[in-house]
């Protein structure tokens, strides 16, 4: 049992309709088992999500900006506002600088969201778990997407990871993430100590949805 949070990205199989197709799917199936599953659907989709389900919703990147002169920008506060728990961050697909990450953990504290700060090795894991956010997910970048799960491929880079982080801040939680698909993968993820983990195509990209999450799981 641990922590799900599947991120939409934005394919199309998990953008308007087809995100709220998804987000009702996630509700389902985590309403049958004792993980905690989360969604991070595309951010136009997000308040609509929010107000259909009763699971949390999480944005897939926030700006680290005060309301002000920006064109173009999300606001923690405004994602706190539509509802969110809280958003990714530093995703590997959408990069900030160090000085951004930890203006958002800080202001997401602030506001009560939960930080989720994306990394792609040890080193950056122990970094970002010194910012102290609730979660750093560790996501070697050449292994998203891939369908290679690292809790497989690499191992040493999930387990280190961990105790790297709980090094620098005992109370970061560490998820991992990157080709995870299976209850397998998911499961040998939680045996070398990650709280659970990040995913997206495996479950987005699939051919029902339904049943790959439900597979992911344990409930098939
Ligand atoms: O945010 C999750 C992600 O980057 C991993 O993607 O498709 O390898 O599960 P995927």
């Amino acid at each position: 049992m641990g922590v799900v949070i599947l991120n939409f990205k934005i394919y199309e199989e998990g953008s308007g309709k087809n995100a709220m197709k998804l987000a009702k799917i996630a509700e389902d199936v985590a309403s049958r088992v004792d993980d905690y599953i989360g969604i991070a659907p595309p951010s136009i989709d997000l308040a609509e999500i929010i107000n259909a389900v009763s699971i949390d919703v999480y944005a897939q990147h926030v700006d680290a900006v005060e309301f002000g002169s920006h064109t173009g920008r999300i606001t923690a506060e405004m994602l706190r506002e539509k509802g969110a728990k809280g958003s990714l961050i530093n995703h590997s697909e959408r990069r900030l600088k160090l000085a951004d990450i930890d203006f958002l953990v800080s202001k997401f504290r602030e506001l009560s969201l939960t930080s989720v700060v994306c990394t792609n090795n040890i080193a950056t894991t122990a970094a970002a778990a010194a910012l102290n956010p609730d979660y750093v997910a560790v996501e070697p970048p050449e292994l998203i997407g891939s369908g290679i799960p690292v809790s497989k491929a690499e191992p040493e880079t999930v387990e280190n990871s961990v105790r790297a982080a709980k090094d620098v801040n005992s109370k970061v939680k560490v998820l991992c993430g990157a080709g995870i698909s299976t209850h397998e993968d998911y499961v040998t993820a939680l045996d070398l100590g990650a709280e659970g983990v990040l995913l997206a195509s495996g479950v987005v990209k699939a051919k029902d949805p339904k049943k790959a999450l439900e597979e992911l799981v344990g409930l098939r």
